[in-house]
Order: structure tokens, then sequence, then C-alpha cells
């Protein structure tokens, strides 16, 4: 049988391998790919497209740096990349809408914070009330005065080199000046949802 020309055909059946082939905790409508799947426009279909993108597994960061007026600002992010060894280039994009907009725009430096497995509740804080984001936190200053996380899996701290037109968010490439690493297990978003490595294949 044919699809229909908005349909497209799909890679297969996909075995998802988090204790059983279709897990029940999964998020949204992640489906077990079988057969044929409608293509959506992503300017009709914004929830279908946001869940799509959703299922690009990441880790977790926090971006931190100074405003002009010297307060610390900071923000969780799961748009961090690499982006090249020689020079050490990094990217990660924030939504034009964010009241940190002129903060990171402006700022010399910032720093990237790559969170643990421990550190569910600070990606959650860096996510929420943004009076509550630096309380309770002791911080050290890195270069350019961007405040410094203890205790996260590894850290870079970076040039504010340039930035780029990316419709809805400013797209940065940080060049790398310092980074530290540490040991342990990432922080991990899929599907909407916190998770952590279960095991490496
Ligand atoms: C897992 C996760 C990843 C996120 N990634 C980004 C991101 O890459 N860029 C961005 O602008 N906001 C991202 N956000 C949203 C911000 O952390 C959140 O909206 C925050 O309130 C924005 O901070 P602001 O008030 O300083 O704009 C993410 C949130 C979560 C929970």
């Amino acid at each position: 049988m044919q699809p229909p020309d908005d349909i497209s055909p799909c890679a297969g059946p996909v075995r998802l391998r988090t204790g059983g082939d279709r897990p029940d905790d999964l998020p949204g409508p992640l489906h077990a790919c079988g057969g044929w799947r409608s293509m959506s426009n992503p300017e009709r279909d914004s929830r279908s497209f946001r869940d799509a993108l959703g299922l690009f597994a990441t880790g977790i960061t926090i971006l931190t740096a100074r405003a002009p007026g010297g307060e610390p600002v900071g923000l969780t992010v799961n748009s961090f990349n690499s982006v090249s060894l020689e020079p050490p280039l990094v990217l990660w994009s924030l939504m034009l809408g964010s009241p940190s907009v002129e903060a990171f725009r402006t700022c010399s430096h910032y720093a990237i914070h790559v969170l643990a497995d421990s550190q569910k509740a600070l990606s959650q804080k860096f996510a929420g009330a943004r009076e509550q984001r630096f309380a309770g936190l002791d911080t050290t200053d890195g270069l350019g005065g961007a405040p410094l996380i203890e205790g996260c899996l590894a850290r870079f701290e970076c040039r504010n080199d340039v930035q780029y037109a990316g419709g809805d968010h400013l797209i940065f490439v940080g060049r790398v000046e310092r980074f530290e690493r540490s040991v342990g297990q990432p922080l991990l978003y899929f599907g909407g949802a916190y998770r952590t490595i279960g095991r490496a294949d």
C-alpha cells in the first residue's frame, strides 16, 4: 500500500532500552516507531515539533555571567554543544525574550557548568524564579567575574566571542579559555524529563 503524499516511511521498529521495549515512564507521545509516520509542519504544529526535538538526548548545563551592574545571572541550558577543538569553541543558544539576554550579550566571559546526575535540583533552581537562582549558593568569581559553581562534572570558562541571530534565539559561540573536569555521571534530559545513565553499552 502506498502512503499518502505527506506521509514518510519510518526506519522500522525502534527498541527502547530502559527495562522493556516500551517503557511506561516516558513522558509525552513517544512511539516505538514501526510504521508510517505523518510529516508535520513545525510552524503549524509546534507542540509536535518540540516533542520531536526532545527526542535528541542532551546533557544539562548552567550558564552564568556577570551583568553590567555587577549582579550574577544564570540559567539552565541544554542547547550547549562542542564546535571546534582548534581553536577551542563551544556554542549554546538563549531565548530572545529572556531577561538575561542583555547580560550575556555584553559580558566579556561566561561560565558553562556541566551538571552531574546528583544536580537535578540545581538545574530546576536555575530554570525557576530568577531571584532565587543564586540564593544559598557559594560561588567564586571566574574570568570576567562570571560566578563559578562548585561540584559540577565539568566547567568551561569562555570568552564571549561571537553571537548569531537564530530565529527566536541568539546563538553564542564561546572560546574556551579555561576548563576543569571531574569524574562522575551526567544529568541527562530526554523527552522533556530528567534522566540518568542506566548502563554503558
Ligand atoms: C532542561 C532545560 C533546558 C533548557 N535549555 C534552555 C536553552 O538552551 N536556552 C534557553 O534560552 N532556555 C533554556 N531553558 C529555559 C530556561 O532555563 C528557563 O526558561 C529560564 O527561566 C530562563 O531564564 P531567564 O528567566 O533568565 O530567561 C531550559 C530549561 C530547562 C529546564
